[in-house]
């Protein structure tokens, strides 16, 4: 009898493969109106998230640039490619849903979201230190968005 093939996990590997052989948006941004340096003491990593916010609250550019495992940088690249073009609520309101699905209080299969392909992360809560991986752009970005620049996957 063959084993059932796990889709969600097939998935997840090949996206993390995908976007750490090819990260999205990553470069340093000349300009930014916000930006802020992730720092995960555990494995000591660094991620730095840069924004341009226009008046009327668009992010209009995202971008990333640092070191790290492939989730972090696999992420990280998903992270980019989620907010581009969207209003800082709603990156705010992404950041909330996907801390919430990567520590298990979000259940994507009954609670509403709007994670799309972000609901690769779901079974990371079983490994917490990929949890801090897979979240180290976010808290960047959150703190980005709040003037906090420098932040740490410890806080
Ligand atoms: Fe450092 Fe994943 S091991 S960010």
């Amino acid at each position: 009898m063959t084993e059932p093939i796990d889709i969600r996990a097939d998935l997840y590997q090949e996206i993390i493969l995908e976007h750490n052989k090819k990260p999205r948006n990553f470069k340093v941004m000349d300009h930014p109106t916000h930006f802020a340096e992730g720092y995960n003491p555990l494995c000591g990593d660094h991620l730095t998230v840069y924004l341009k916010v226009d008046p009327e609250g668009t992010i209009e550019d995202v971008s990333f640039q640092g070191s790290g495992c492939a989730i972090s940088q696999a992420s990280a690249s998903l992270m980019t490619t989620s907010i581009k073009g969207k209003k800082v609520k709603e990156a705010e309101i992404l950041f909330d849903q996907f801390h919430r699905l990567v520590t298990c209080a979000l259940d994507p299969k009954k609670d509403p979201h709007q994670l799309g392909k972000l609901t690769i992360f779901t079974n990371i809560w079983h490994y917490p230190a990929r949890v801090k991986c897979a979240s180290l752009s976010w808290h960047a970005m959150h703190g980005a968005l709040n003037k906090v620049q420098k932040v740490s996957t410890e806080e």
